[in-house]
């Protein structure tokens, strides 16, 4: 099956063609799970434009997705087309038929509901025109899928075993879930105001980052000490929800009381930059770890899934499989090119729904900007 993603939730317009258990696979398929090969992608990135303004400006993310949406399709469809060229005993022969995929599936929610439009229409025009159906997806569980896509340099792939347990951390999410089937997930608890992106982002800002700083922030905090400012871990002691609004505002009181600030934002001395980083980003990982340890002992769930834009911090990922380990389990994490938005998770969720003819028709898909998954 060839399914063509379509993601335009925030900033980032994100165009995929994926191809499951096919015969141009170069190595068989494992006896219980589906492979998934990325026959080409293409990412329109708007980060530089919304730096400007210190985050994303949904109007502009909207003009900017309607302007990039159909030359990413048209440009990821040509490439398909050259991954049809099949060699025969005479030479190379070119499938020149018209080539459409099985299947089209695209973000509906949540979201931006300026940049959800936009997907959400062009594939609905293409799903019309070409007679092909439509699945939607709701971005979250692309995020969760995001550690099914094969790692072509590693040649292994993961293995999704259900109860999965699903840490998703970005700059608009931050929930724990217990999954038990591709369609099916329970809530465990998300946070009560910011999300984990959004708090290293703001905190970003403040000493003087550009947006998104969160990447910035893991960069300067190596070598570190991170108990050089003893920041608070929000929330550690209870249950499955989080908060991470106290632990920003934290961070700003220590830079007022602590630092000068120019006019916009605190200048730091390298040594004391690096402490700030370190300290702060180990206490985000030391709320997200105990959480998602807490989870594991209670739910005892098969597989642990880490997704979304924060799932790229490195120390996050090795503190967390190292103290999963410790339990008898291990985390499942994306390769870090899909940590972050894209368009071959969107894919890959909704080759799941596919399979089980789970479309919706083109008349009837909706943008969502509050989808809820559980
Ligand atoms: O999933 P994503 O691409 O977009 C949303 O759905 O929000 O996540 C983007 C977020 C931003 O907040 C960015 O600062 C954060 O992921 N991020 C990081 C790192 N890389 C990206 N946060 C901490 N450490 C990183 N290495
Ligand atoms: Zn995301």
């Amino acid at each position: 099956m060839i399914i063509l993603g379509i993601e335009s939730s925030c900033d980032d317009t994100s165009v995929a063609l994926i191809e499951t258990n096919s015969s141009t696979l170069s190595y068989s398929p494992s006896d219980n799970g589906e492979n998934f090969v990325v026959l080409a992608e293409k990412t329109a990135s708007q980060i530089e434009v919304h730096k400007k303004y210190g985050g994303v400006v949904p109007e502009i993310a909207g003009r900017m997705h309607a302007e990039n949406i159909m030359p990413l399709i048209e440009c990821v469809l040509e490439e398909a087309e050259i991954a049809t060229v099949v060699p025969t005993k005479s030479g190379l022969l070119r499938n020149d038929s018209h080539f459409k995929p099985d299947v089209i599936a695209v973000t509906s929610g949540p979201g931006l509901i300026t940049g959800l439009l936009v997907g959400v229409e062009a594939a609905k025009t293409l799903s019309y025109l070409w007679d092909v159906p439509l699945v939607s997806v709701n971005h979250i569980d692309g995020h969760v899928h995001s550690v099914e896509i094969r790692n072509p340099k590693l040649e292994t792939r993961n293995q999704l075993v259900f109860p999965a347990l699903c840490l998703i951390v970005s700059g608009g999410h931050t929930e724990l879930l217990l999954m038990e089937n591709h369609d099916k997930y329970k809530l465990l608890g998300k946070t009560r105001d910011d999300a984990v992106g959004e708090t290293f982002d703001k905190v970003a800002k403040l000493i003087g980052f550009d947006y998104p700083g969160g990447a910035k922030i893991s960069q300067t905090a190596e070598g570190g000490n991170t108990k050089a400012i003893n920041f608070p871990r929000p929330m550690l002691d209870k249950g499955y929800e989080f908060s991470f609004a106290g632990l920003k505002t934290s961070a700003l009181y220590w830079l007022r009381d602590n630092v000068n600030k120019q006019p916009t934002t605190y200048n730091l001395q390298p040594t004391t930059l690096k402490n700030f980083c370190a300290s702060f980003e180990q206490a985000i990982i030391d709320v997200l770890t105990t959480k998602t340890l807490r989870a594991v002992k209670e739910f005892k769930p098969k597989t642990v899934i880490i997704g979304g834009g924060v799932s790229a911090n490195k120390k996050l990922r090795n503190e967390l499989d190292r103290q999963l380990k410790t339990i008898g389990s291990e985390l499942l994490a994306p390769n870090l090119r899909y940590s972050m938005d894209n368009a071959a998770m969107i894919a890959v969720a909704g080759y799941y729904k596919a399979k089980k003819k789970n479309y919706t028709n083109w008349k009837k898909i909706e943008a969502n900007p509050n989808w809820r998954l559980a």
